[in-house]
């Protein structure tokens, strides 16, 4: 079998005659940009190939690669095939775990509730006159009935109970008993939130006595190597032979890494973690249980399950207390899962007075509105822009990534840079923002055509009409001139790209008024709007009315509340009272379908101006 090395990450893997490169990073556990999941169709995938046949360029290389490129050896990962030994690296060496998270916590309640309990409990030795087994002498002990003692507690059973002379600390979580420990354990007990994001998975460790979060940590989701949205990722699941496998594996191993590295944080012992809780899109949820997602994929868009779902930890090989309880929350629809569920649980919509919106901005807008004793959610299918794909320099909030941009109509261009290094490219909150300046300084008219030196306003200055240019891609606005950038690339936006936001905030206007309708509500009447997620952490809330993509409400009702899908998580494993809530709302949510409404496409069309 061929071996890749992959210099930039240390890395080296064997693979069949034949596969791809973006396999072998996939098997290498190195998360490639691979947007369109391996169709050749986003450009996001390139690697050099340093040594090694990498074949004649296909028509999607010659497509996507400059001719330099390609004679410095640059291929797209996904279409060059792997036939003998190769030497691979890869332009960024860092990955995706490097880019901006977000995290604004809840406030902690009061009273932490959490549903583990652990009681301290001296036994009766057996005697000549007690020879009642061990399990009966344990149970009658307990101060709860009716409680069975599964075959792995009694496995060890005998033992646990000598070695501290019967004194024993028995943990029940929602009541059933899932350990037994030797001798006093119960001044510690922890538990674990996670949010499995499609980018970033997220999770922090909490104590639940006290119910402090004592670390966060954040990593790489490597389901990426199988496509960068769930949608490639079902496609990947369904086509490839053994493909849910190992999507399961793979979001496993992630949560798995995550725990390793909050254990390592806090020098807590994995058998002192007794639960986790569980929030993610409708397709994560699938593959983090290893559930078939092929129908999620196309109308209507049907889960197989949308739970809550309860677990032993042991079931799916995590690095906690093997009987510790995992719990995902449950989802609303194929498209709205449960980390909106964790968002609406944050946010307490579902118990305010007001009338107030929750939009999660990403491929795929989640959006909620609640009021008038109704809670409205549907989901509309914004298209990837907002997190920088199909923009001719777009990519995700990581370094290098333009993240705002000024226009000062009598002078240049400035802009903000993740890290402050030399741009790479423009992110979907540096794109909302270039966009409003763009209108705001007469660059594009109000039809998202660009004007030109000729047409501009007058008070344009000469250094910003000197940054119309036009390419083989049409007409272009310079944000970042070669000599500013890090590869020597003009930094541009093209018409095009203006087009692509253009359809992706038309696509959640046009949600926002379907749900506002559904209520006979006016959008003057939404009193609070959450931004949640990382994109909506980041936007700048002006432009996003400038450009609209939000309803015309003063800015100050308006809210980032970062990542309030983790949040609802985090208050789920501390508070029973709110995880119950949780399990209430499926059937307490009115889900609408947007592919079936025929007045979703008149909406979109007016709100595709800006
Ligand atoms: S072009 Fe290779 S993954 Fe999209």
């Amino acid at each position: 079998m061929p071996k890749v090395k992959f210099i930039s990450h240390q890395k080296e893997v064997d693979v069949p005659a034949g596969k791809t490169l973006l396999y072998a990073a996939a098997k290498a556990e190195i998360p490639i940009d691979s947007v369109c999941g391996g169709k050749g169709t986003c450009g996001k995938c390139k690697a050099m190939v340093i040594f090694g046949d990498r074949g004649t360029p296909t028509a999607a290389e010659r497509e996507h690669l400059t001719p330099e490129e390609i004679e410095h050896g640059f291929v797209l990962a996904c279409k060059c095939h792997v036939l003998e030994d190769m030497v691979v690296e890869l332009p960024h060496k860092k990955d995706s775990s490097n880019r901006k998270t977000a995290f604004v916590h809840i406030k902690q309640p009061e009273v932490v509730e959490a549903s583990i309990e652990k009681y301290l409990i001296k036994l009766k030795r057996p005697t000549a006159k007690d020879l009642r087994p061990d399990c009966d002498r344990l149970l009658n002990s307990l101060p709860l009935d009716g409680l069975r003692v599964s075959r792995e507690v009694l496995a060890t059973l005998p033992r646990v109970l000598r070695e501290k002379s019967f004194n024993i600390t028995a943990v029940l979580a929602n009541g059933k008993l899932i350990a037994v420990e030797p001798g006093d354990t119960t001044q510690r007990k922890f538990g674990l939130a996670v949010d499995l994001g499609t980018t970033t998975v997220v999770g922090s460790i909490v104590n639940l006595y006290s119910g402090e979060i004592m670390a966060t940590s954040a990593t790489a989701n490597l389901q990426q190597a199988y496509g960068a949205d769930v949608v490639s990722r079902i496609t990947y699941a369904v086509q490839q032979e053994q493909g849910i496998e190992q999507l399961q594996n793979r979001i496993l191993r992630t949560v798995n890494l995550l725990i390793d590295d909050l254990l390592a944080q806090t020098k807590i012992d994995k058998f002192e973690v007794y639960e986790l809780i569980v929030v993610g899109n409708t397709a994560m949820s699938h593959f983090f249980l290893g559930v078939d997602p092929a129908y999620l994929a196309a109308p209507p868009f049907i889960p197989a399950f949308t739970g809550p779902f309860s677990l032993r930890a042991a079931e799916l090989g995590l690095g906690m207390n093997p009987q510790g309880r995992v719990l995902v929350l449950p989802s609303i629809a194929g498209y709205v899962g449960s980390d909106m569920v964790g968002v609406m649980l944050a946010t307490n919509m579902d118990q305010r007075k007001d009338i107030s919106l929750a939009i999660d901005i990403g491929t795929n807008g989640e959006i909620v509105l609640a009021g008038r004793g109704r809670i409205f959610v549907c989901s509309t299918a914004a298209g990837p822009a907002f997190e920088g794909a199909q923009i001719k320099y777009g990519m995700r909030a990581a370094e290098g990534a333009i993240e705002s941009v000024n226009i000062d109509s009598d002078a240049d261009v400035q802009l903000k840079v993740i890290n402050g290094s030399p741009p790479r490219g423009i992110c979907g909150s540096g794109l909302i923002k270039a966009i409003a300046e763009f209108l705001k300084a007469g660059i594009i008219d109000s039809s998202g055509r660009f004007n030109n030196a000729q047409t501009a306003p007058k008070d344009l200055s000469s250094r910003l009409k000197e940054r119309f240019i036009k390419r083989d891609d049409g007409a272009c606005f310079v944000l970042a001139w070669g000599r500013e950038s890090a590869n020597g690339d003009n930094i541009v936006i093209t018409q095009k790209d203006i087009r692509m936001l253009q359809l992706s905030k038309a696509a959640i206007y046009a949600g926002i008024n379907i749900l506002q309708k559904e209520m006979g509500i006016s959008e003057s009447e939404i009193n609070q709007v959450f931004l949640s997620g990382a994109f909506g952490s980041f936007i700048d809330i002006e432009s996003a009315l400038v450009t609209g993509l939000l309803p015309k409400i003063p800015a100050e009702r308006i809210v980032s509340v970062g990542n309030a899908a983790f949040d609802g998580a985090l208050l789920a494993l501390i508070s029973k009272t709110s995880r119950t809530r949780t399990f209430f709302l499926p059937g307490v949510v009115e889900h609408l379908e947007l592919s079936t409404r025929v007045d979703f496409q008149e909406e979109f069309v007016n709100a595709l101006n800006f």
